[in-house]
């Protein structure tokens, strides 16, 4: 049976990635689910998910139907793997302070690590560097989270430092790898 990736995106310039990301895996045979924040959307849109997974992007935890409640049954039955792709400085601390207040807040507690769990930052250097951020990081990576480190060069802010999101190949090479 191919192996399902929930790919959760938040608010970030990098979500156009996610999309690449998607379509290696899609077209690869993998089954992919996108679920968003709010906010995610405002960088791109759901149909490019949509056309690529041929799945509805899932935003919002009370869409469900009654035999389907997307953060319990996307969390304990569907997903293979979790994966934060990109993960904002706001989705790593909501997290790290164990929030169900949306979707993939309520997945990750659900999951509860019976899946694994990969987040890949993405955001400003200083935003990155931030005792906050990384202190999420680190209580993150305790439990057991992987985290898909970002690596250093021009961001979309003009400045030139560490917070650019992994490459959509390494880390499609590392899904074909370790799931
Ligand atoms: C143009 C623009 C680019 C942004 N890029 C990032 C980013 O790469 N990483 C990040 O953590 N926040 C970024 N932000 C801020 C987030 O979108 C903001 O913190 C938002 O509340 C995140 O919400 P979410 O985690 O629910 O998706 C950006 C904001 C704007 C306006």
């Amino acid at each position: 049976m191919s192996k399902r990736i929930l790919l959760h995106l938040t608010g970030s310039v990098a979500c156009f990635k996610a999309a690449a990301l998607a379509s290696m895996l899609v077209k690869e045979g993998y089954e992919v689910q996108a679920t968003a924040t709010e906010r995610a959307l405002r960088f791109i849109g759901p149909a490019t998910f949509e056309g690529i997974t041929g799945r509805p992007v899932l935003t919002d935890m009370f869409a469900g139907q009654p035999d389907f409640i997307p953060h319990i049954t996307l969390a304990q039955e569907w997903a293979d793997l979790l994966l934060v792709y990109p993960a904002s400085a706001n989705c790593i601390a909501r997290l790290a302070a164990g929030l169900a207040d949306d979707l993939f807040g309520a997945i990750f507690l659900a999951n509860n690590f019976q899946r694994p769990v990969w987040l890949a930052p993405a955001m400003n250097t200083q935003m990155y560097l931030h005792p906050a951020t990384q202190r999420n990081l680190k209580v993150l990576e305790e439990w057991g989270v992987v985290i898909l480190a970002p690596v250093e060069g021009r961001l979309a802010c003009g400045t030139v430092g560490t917070g650019k999101l992994a490459d959509p190949e390494l880390v499609f090479q590392k899904i074909k790898e370790d799931l």
